[in-house]
């Protein structure tokens, strides 16, 4: 999340350019789709002409962001609606299942759901919380959707940050080590750029792209779960931060402009490509993905 300076600079600095591309005919998935910043990729994706999927925790929040996003001028046949508790990997292989039924061909597919939880929870599934939710939801529709995106010769776009460390392979449910949100938030980014860089790879060569993108701070509802002082310091400090139309211009861009036409790979703030450590440990990436593989893997 950007210091006090960067938000002031950003505030100085003039709006991000307009995209001018035509999206009409493409479709694009949209995880966490009914606030924040994937809210606003939604609506500037459905400006832009293209059908769009609003993905919510239930039905009913996607149907009201999809009712938003009609109040302010979005054309309401291009729209459409999808639900799964993205922190159930059952149910995310069910929502990826569906999704691929719905559209054999899928031009964007936007990874962006995301939480801070306040307490370490481990879902019925056995894994934590925000590591389900940011890492392996992800994973899952990527896995499962990816035909669809290579039929589209599609983009793939995972929301990742400069927030992002703390992983540890042998730990990654945060049995051994205590349990901290910020640091659980961390390994969850760490991972998403560490499997989109093996997921780069894989895909190389069939037309998809697979890019993770930066926000940077933004004022939007992801630290509502923080409780106490914290929670409302935190509140306080994001009102701070940039707007989500702002933090989703470089969501947006990765996701429709032909400036990044068949780059893959790249990790970008601001519409510049930042240098990512984590992409020179081929043998770490890899070892992570399979890891993920197996988690996300049906039981038998
Ligand atoms: N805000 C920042 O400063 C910042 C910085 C860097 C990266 N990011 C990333 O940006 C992405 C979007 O976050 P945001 O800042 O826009 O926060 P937000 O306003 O809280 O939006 C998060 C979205 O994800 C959905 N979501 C979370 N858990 C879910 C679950 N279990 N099942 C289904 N949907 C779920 C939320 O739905 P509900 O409302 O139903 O929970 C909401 O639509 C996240 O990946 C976040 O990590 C944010």
């Amino acid at each position: 999340m950007s210091s006090p300076l960067q938000t002031i600079v950003d505030t100085i600095r003039r709006a991000p350019a307009p995209i001018h591309v035509d999206l009409t005919g493409k479709q694009a998935i949209v995880t966490g789709a009914t606030s924040g910043i994937g809210r606003e990729a939604a609506w500037a994706l459905a400006r832009m002409g293209a059908k769009v999927t609003l993905v919510g925790r239930t039905r009913d929040k996607a149907q009201i962001a999809l009712e938003e996003l009609v109040s302010r001028g979005a054309a309401r046949e291009r729209l459409s609606t999808a639900a799964a508790d993205l922190s159930r990997t059952g149910a995310v292989r069910g929502l990826a299942d569906e999704l691929a039924s719905r559209y054999p061909s899928i031009d964007i597919l936007l990874n962006n759901a995301g939480c801070y939880p306040a307490q370490r929870t481990i879902t019925a599934d056995g894994f934590e919380e925000s590591w389900a939710t940011n890492t392996l939801a992800y994973e899952i529709l990527t896995t499962r959707l990816k035909d669809a995106v290579i039929a589209a010769r599609g983009r793939i776009v995972y929301v990742g940050s400069t927030q992002a460390g703390d992983l540890d392979a042998g730990d990654l449910d945060w049995g051994k080590r205590r349990w901290n949100g910020v640091r659980a938030y961390r390994q969850t980014k760490q991972a998403n750029r560490m499997l989109a860089w093996v997921w780069a790879k894989r895909i190389a060569g069939t037309g998809a792209t697979i890019n993770v993108a930066h926000p940077g701070g933004v004022n939007t509802n992801i630290p509502g779960r923080q409780g106490g002082v914290y929670g409302a310091l935190a509140r306080v400090a994001f009102m701070t931060q940039r707007t989500p139309t702002h933090g989703a211009d470089v969501l947006v861009w990765l996701c429709a402009s032909p400036d990044v036409a068949g780059k893959s790979g790249g990790f970008y703030k601001d519409r510049r490509e930042l240098v990512c450590p984590w992409k020179s440990d081929a043998l770490a990436n890899e070892r992570l993905w399979q890891r993920a593989q197996e988690q996300i893997r049906e039981p038998a």
